[in-house]
């Protein structure tokens, strides 16, 4: 276990040790355990989280608001429309200033081509820790309570096969930095990590490369398949959601088009059937209901997508403690 982890930017879980990993799930555990004993845990007395957010949120900027009111601290809502920031505040002026105020700068930016280089930036000119709240590649904080379900729920990652998978979704183009975070975490805890995709729902290949050299050194496995129901049989963990095509085309309509042919890739009870007879259901919500996935399953005793919103709180606590 890791005991001095102040000052660390979170932007990728690519970026700590496993023995580092391993300490934030263990931390997550305690303050999980001591709030639902009501054990006060004022670990951040005084200590101020900016969270800026270039887009919406549901989960994230609730769960990092009470984290901190829980920590004994404080976090400030800052967007990216009613800051001066369409008005010449760039990067420079975020980190540097607002890392004078505050204790964190936590940040959502999930623009193409964009939202990593910018956190990363921040980073740069910030004398505090920044937190990545989802960008273009990576969602770290997500694959955290997702590998802390996984943990409680269905125990060592490494006996586990765990699905990956693509979903259809009609809403919008949703960013590929879940499914690449989770298949770069799980792969470090040894699971036999499936990613199920069409072939134009491609990952950054750096990010495949990773999980690979990942799967190799945890003796777990890395596979791609192209068949959605390939996917699901024998899984122990169905994560299915939808991203967009954006390595295959940059325009919005064009990638609406292409997912069009993968209609029928929705998560229903005859696929959740197709796994093994204990396999759990995973999403990070927002989800299209009965579209990427049934009510059946998502309301159904596979689904454990209200556990994985709750331990957003907790793995982000851990975070929190342990780098501000
Ligand atoms: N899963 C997740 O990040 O949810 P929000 O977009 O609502 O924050």
């Amino acid at each position: 276990m890791q005991t001095y982890l102040k000052g660390r930017d979170m932007i990728t879980t690519q970026e700590w040790t496993k023995d580092e990993l391993d300490t934030i799930i263990t931390v997550a555990l305690e303050l999980k355990r001591r709030r639902a004993m009501g054990e006060q845990h004022a670990l951040l007395d005084n200590k101020v989280l900016a969270m800026l957010f270039f887009f919406a949120s549901t989960r994230t900027r609730a769960s990092f608001e009470a984290g901190m009111a829980q920590l004994g601290g404080h976090a400030m809502f800052l967007d990216s429309t009613s800051t001066q920031i369409g008005h010449g505040d760039t990067w420079k002026e975020i980190g540097d200033i607002l890392g004078r105020y505050n204790d964190g700068i936590a940040i959502r930016n999930v623009d193409w081509d964009v939202g990593n280089q910018y956190i990363r930036a921040v980073a740069e000119a910030s004398r505090a820790p920044v937190m990545n709240m989802q960008c273009d590649w990576y969602h770290p904080f997500q694959a955290l309570a997702d590998l802390l379900t996984v943990i409680e729920q269905k125990g060592d990652p490494s006996n586990l096969t765990f699905n990956m998978s693509y979903a259809y979704a009609s809403s919008y183009q949703k960013p590929i930095s879940v499914p690449q975070s989770v298949v770069l975490l799980m792969t470090r805890y040894g699971a036999k990590v499936r990613l199920t995709r069409p072939p134009e729902f491609k990952l950054f290949p750096e990010v495949i490369a990773q999980a690979e050299e990942n799967a190799r050194i945890s003796h777990g496995s890395f596979e791609i398949l192209e068949d959605f129901e390939e996917g699901m049989r024998g899984a122990d963990v169905v994560y299915a959601k939808s991203w967009g095509s954006m390595l295959t085309t940059p325009d919005h309509e064009e990638s609406a088009r292409i997912s069009e042919k993968y209609r029928d890739w929705i998560t229903d009870a005859r696929r959740m059937d197709m796994a093994n007879d204990d396999a759990i259901y995973m999403h990070p919500l927002p989800a299209d209901r009965n579209i990427e996935v049934t009510d059946e399953v998502i309301d159904g005793r596979w689904s454990r997508v209200f556990d994985q919103a709750e331990n957003r709180l907790h793995a982000q606590k851990a975070v929190m403690a342990l780098t501000m």
